[in-house]
């Protein structure tokens, strides 16, 4: 059997020692004003923009594209202003004031455990889809259920769960990796990724296919195949 998913493209900005944020509740900011914009850029390529809950409730991101060309130019391609938005929760712990549902008219998603989903789906109402996962969300069945509703590239932009997620099944096909110059040295910050049996080991690596320095921040491509 053949089976089809959208292309998933994993993208994460991290210190020197390889953290995505500080142990405080302020967002830690990794990048420069020209790297955001190439974060854009792919965010304006993609059908999809994928965060975990945690991400959510820590950053309570807008995820829209945010170049008035970019959208223009998705709008004359027939497509959204922005991509549509994705997220993944177990316990349901989302506030329908999150900017995920209140900013931008685009599709938000919610893949949630039986138990989240039905109190979501009273909660959010028409505001988005909330997809009944089961006892957990399973990556390639949310991919093949993106794939369903239309989806072909899916941007995953975090956090450090939702990279593990899909890096240890081996779903991830391309890797955006911008590196900031400074350390955190804080144990409670999270990490790029949990400890996992990743398959993208010494024997098996990602393939560097583009390095770039952005001001101070050092971008790198990996492909999968
Ligand atoms: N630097 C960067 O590029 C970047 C980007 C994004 C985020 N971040 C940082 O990352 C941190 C958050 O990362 P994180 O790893 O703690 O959280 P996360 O990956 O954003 O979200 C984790 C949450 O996703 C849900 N989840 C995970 N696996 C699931 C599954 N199989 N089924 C159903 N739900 C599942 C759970 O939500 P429930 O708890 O609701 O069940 C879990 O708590 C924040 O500090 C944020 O600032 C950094």
């Amino acid at each position: 059997m053949t089976t089809s998913r959208p292309y998933v493209i994993a993208s994460v900005a991290m210190s020197l020692d390889g953290r995505i944020d500080d142990d405080s509740w302020e967002r830690l900011i990794l990048s420069n004003a020209d790297d955001f914009d190439r974060v854009d850029e792919v965010r304006a390529s993609v059908d999809a923009i994928l965060v975990g809950a945690e991400t959510l409730r820590r950053d309570d991101p807008r995820l829209l594209v945010r170049s008035e060309q970019r959208r223009a130019a998705r709008l004359a391609a027939g497509k959204t202003f922005s991509p549509v938005k994705v997220t993944v929760t177990r316990s349901g712990r989302i506030a329908p004031d999150a900017q995920f549902f209140t900013a931008g008219d685009v599709d938000k998603i919610v893949y949630a455990s039986t138990e989240a989903a039905k109190r979501l789906t009273a909660d959010l109402g028409a505001t988005a889809t909330v997809v009944d996962s089961g006892l957990t969300v399973l990556p390639w069945n949310l991919l093949a259920d993106l794939g369903e509703r239309g989806i072909e590239r899916v941007m995953v932009e975090g956090g450090s769960w939702m990279h593990t997620m899909f890096l240890k099944r081996d779903l991830v096909d391309e890797l955006h990796v911008a590196v900031a110059p400074f350390l955190v040295g804080q144990a409670g910050a999270p990490r790029f990724v949990q400890d996992a049996p990743f398959p993208q080991g010494p024997d098996r690596p990602f393939r560097l296919a583009e390095t770039r320095a952005i001001g101070e921040v050092v971008f790198a491509r990996y492909l999968r195949s």
